[in-house]
């Protein structure tokens, strides 16, 4: 039998949903996502498939997380050919609000997870894990999902979602699931849609780096300083010669984004932020002693 997918659009209907599936005694997985859906997306669906009964998505390009100057204009929507894959997929359930009915007239609630929310993106994107805090929130609330799963690329996004549920009390599990990558190693992104060929081969850098440092990592190398210049040399010939503009490369903690500085003894996150041409790119690499 071909698979089904139903589509809700009024948060209020949602929520009723929600309830009657729990009354029934079934599990709810959520897939929070902006659409525009890559094989990335598609692979939380199936790690959301093989933890609970019914797999719901969220499909909703969230305006509070971009800044004024962002792409939320031009942020590439396709929302047919995304619920043909989510069916395809097996997911059951795709929720997909309008703008009005998450923030209606009025609106002032937010959520701000502050230590974590501090530096790599949260430097250069003011304001940005507020508005991805309060939209989670939001759709935990109307989806009240058991388990939510999340891309490891958005790093951050994943420690101030963690924190969020552990300092709110929200009787969710969060899954983060690793990033899903191109054959030549390029992070699977939604952005990656406004790469013309030449950006897309330069758009590689960024990897490239983070594949020199766990190379290293990988036979022993254990000082934070090396790792970090052994990855940060390509980025930087890379810029000279005006392949991207480098935002930020660092290595964190892995769980409390602390710098992380002398001999590694904890996992860490390699995380790099690049512009190639007009396309802000991000990716990163855990390196687990
Ligand atoms: O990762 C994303 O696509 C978004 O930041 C999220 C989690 C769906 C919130 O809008």
């Amino acid at each position: 039998m071909e698979p089904t997918l139903e589509v809700v659009r009024a948060p209020a209907e949602m929520r009723a949903r929600s309830i009657a599936l729990h009354r029934e005694g079934r599990r709810i997985a959520l897939v929070p996502t902006m659409g525009y859906l890559h094989e990335g997306h598609l692979s939380l669906l199936d790690e959301a498939r093989r933890r609970a009964d019914v797999v719901a998505l969220s499909i909703f390009v969230n305006p509070t997380q971009f800044g004024p100057t962002e792409d939320l204009a031009r942020y590439p929507r396709d929302l047919d050919g995304d619920l043909e894959k989510a069916r395809t997929r097996g997911c059951d359930l795709a929720f997909v609000p309008e703008a009005a009915a998450i923030y209606p007239p009025g609106f002032q609630t937010y959520v701000e997870v502050r230590e974590l929310q501090r530096g790599l993106c949260g430097e250069h994107r003011p304001g940005h894990f507020v508005g991805v805090a309060t939209v989670v929130l939001k759709l935990f609330n109307i989806v009240k999902p058991d388990v939510a799963l999340f891309g490891e690329k958005d790093f951050q996004q994943l420690q101030v979602i963690r924190r969020m549920v552990r300092d709110l009390d929200l009787d969710v599990e969060i899954v983060g699931c690793p990033i899903v990558r191109e054959p030549d190693g390029l992070a699977k992104s939604s952005r990656n849609s406004y790469l013309s060929p030449d950006e897309r081969s330069r758009a590689l850098g960024l990897f490239t780096a983070l594949a020199i440092a766990r190379a290293a990592f990988e036979k022993g190398e254990r000082s934070t300083e090396a790792l970090v210049s052994l990855a940060r040399a390509p980025l930087d010939a890379a810029a000279r010669q005006g392949r991207l503009t480098l935002e930020y490369l660092e290595l964190r903690d892995a769980e409390t984004l602390a710098p992380a500085s002398g001999t590694l003894v904890r996992p860490a996150v390699l995380a790099v932020c690049a512009r190639v041409g007009a396309t802000r790119l991000i990716d990163n690499v855990v390196l687990a002693p």
